[in-house]
């Protein structure tokens, strides 16, 4: 494990105790003690729930359930500083360097795609009601419209212009403009399939306070939960308060596992193996963007802004495919020092047949013939082609969750 980057720069300055405001950040063991500030500062609420809305009179954009999800996270803050869709200046900083215009680490521009006839309309009003299937549910208070340059975005976002990447492909398909303002949402998404774990930031925040917790990892997964995954959250475990686990429900590529069988998997993994007391479980919903590096960045703030202190990055960090060096997602932190959550890295967990358990590069002598690869690229090969991961690479609780779904595969 490897992390705290920052840790001897606080030490120093705690050393000194000049600055009052540290008294408040306990320093035990080389840790950071402390549930952060939200990013930006200031916890983002954008949320005015109401029964009345007379929508009638207003333009309105149809948005799909992604964007809905995107529009609902930016009013709850799990995008914090964000209050909108951001504006062109903030999107070419956000591709060329990593951060909003004013510095903050920020990198995926979350944007408003439209048709360039309808960005021509929509200058015509000042609230424009955003819908989804037919129906109102937030406002957007349009700022600008603005063409973009998607090849530039795709080199600049996934480092790659290859259209078998997802999100390459994705991105060409957009529409043609991106329309910038800030939102209110007067109504929150009331399907609950899936969604009975999620958490707005503020509610995490509490939780955390109430257990008292100064340490929290997050953890981010797009993938049902296996033995390496399982490595990661309890070597933290061993040394920070609580656990977050954070699976991300959403859009996925095709051939990942599908939501449903994600969140069976993680709540039978906590019954069985964990102890409640040191866990959270909530759902994050956003599309998976598989942008490695960059969307380690990403996620890392959308935990912090839920309250984590510290963040589990391990080998190919939402990537896809061979389109990351393994350890990029770690490389990345070196230009964010200023991110305000830690990363803990992690070397890649193999499963040793020689040393019977699970082991790194670091820690084991033995040659490859004894090693046993473990990602969920591996565990979604294995069940496809009818072979159920042995005991030592998936618990048998989690087995039978996948035994029990007809397709547990995105199609
Ligand atoms: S991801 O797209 O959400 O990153 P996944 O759910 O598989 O994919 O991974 C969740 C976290 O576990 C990521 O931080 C990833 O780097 C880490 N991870 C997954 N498998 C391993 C492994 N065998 N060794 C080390 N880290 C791993």
């Amino acid at each position: 494990m490897r992390g705290n980057r920052n840790i001897s720069r606080v030490n120093n300055t705690v050393n000194g105790l000049k600055d009052k405001k540290l008294e408040n950040i306990s320093i035990q063991n080389n840790i950071i003690k402390k549930i952060p500030e939200p990013h930006g500062g200031r916890l983002v609420n954008r949320i005015f729930e109401s029964k009345n809305n007379n929508t009638h009179d207003m333009f309105s954009i149809e948005l799909d359930d992604n964007l809905r999800n995107d529009v609902e996270n930016i009013g709850d803050g799990i995008f914090s500083p964000l209050e909108g869709f951001i504006g062109q200046s903030d999107f070419e900083s956000v591709l060329k360097c990593g951060r909003l215009r004013n510095g903050l680490p920020w990198t995926i521009p979350i944007v408003l795609d439209v048709e360039e006839s309808m960005a021509k309309k929509i200058q015509d009003y000042r609230e424009i009601s955003l819908k989804n299937k037919g129906e109102h549910f937030a406002t957007l208070y349009f700022d600008e419209f603005y063409s973009f340059d998607k090849l530039e975005m795709v080199r600049a976002l996934y480092l790659t212009d290859d259209e078998q990447h997802p999100g390459v492909s994705k991105t060409f398909k957009m529409k043609d403009y991106l329309v910038s303002g800030r939102i209110s949402v007067c109504k929150k998404i009331n399907n609950f399939k899936l969604r009975n774990y999620r958490l707005e930031p503020i509610k995490t925040r509490e939780e955390i306070k109430r257990r008292g917790w100064k340490t929290i990892v997050g953890f981010q997964t797009r993938n049902i939960p296996h033995i390496a995954h399982e490595m990661l959250q309890k070597a933290a475990l061993n040394i920070y308060d609580g656990l977050f686990l954070n699976p991300l429900i959403g859009k996925k590529k095709t051939g990942d596992f599908k939501d449903e069988v994600i969140l069976e998997s993680y709540k039978k993994l906590i019954e069985n193996y964990y102890p409640q007391e040191r866990v959270m479980f909530v759902t994050l919903h956003t599309e998976m963007r598989y942008a490695g590096p960059k969307e380690a960045i990403h996620h890392a703030i959308m935990r912090k802004n839920f309250g984590c202190s510290h963040f589990i990055v391990g080998r190919d960090h939402a990537g896809v495919g061979n389109y990351y060096r393994p350890f990029a997602a770690h490389e990345i932190f070196d230009e964010y020092t200023d991110i305000g959550i830690e990363p803990i890295f992690f070397p890649s967990f193999y499963y040793c047949n020689k040393c019977l358990g699970y082991a790194n590069d670091r820690n084991c002598p033995h040659g490859s013939e004894f090693k046993e690869e473990l990602s969920g690229t591996r565990m979604r090969k294995m069940v496809s082609s009818g072979e159920m991961p042995g005991k030592h690479l998936m618990r048998p609780e989690i087995a039978d969750v996948i035994i029990n779904f007809q397709d547990p595969f995105v199609s």
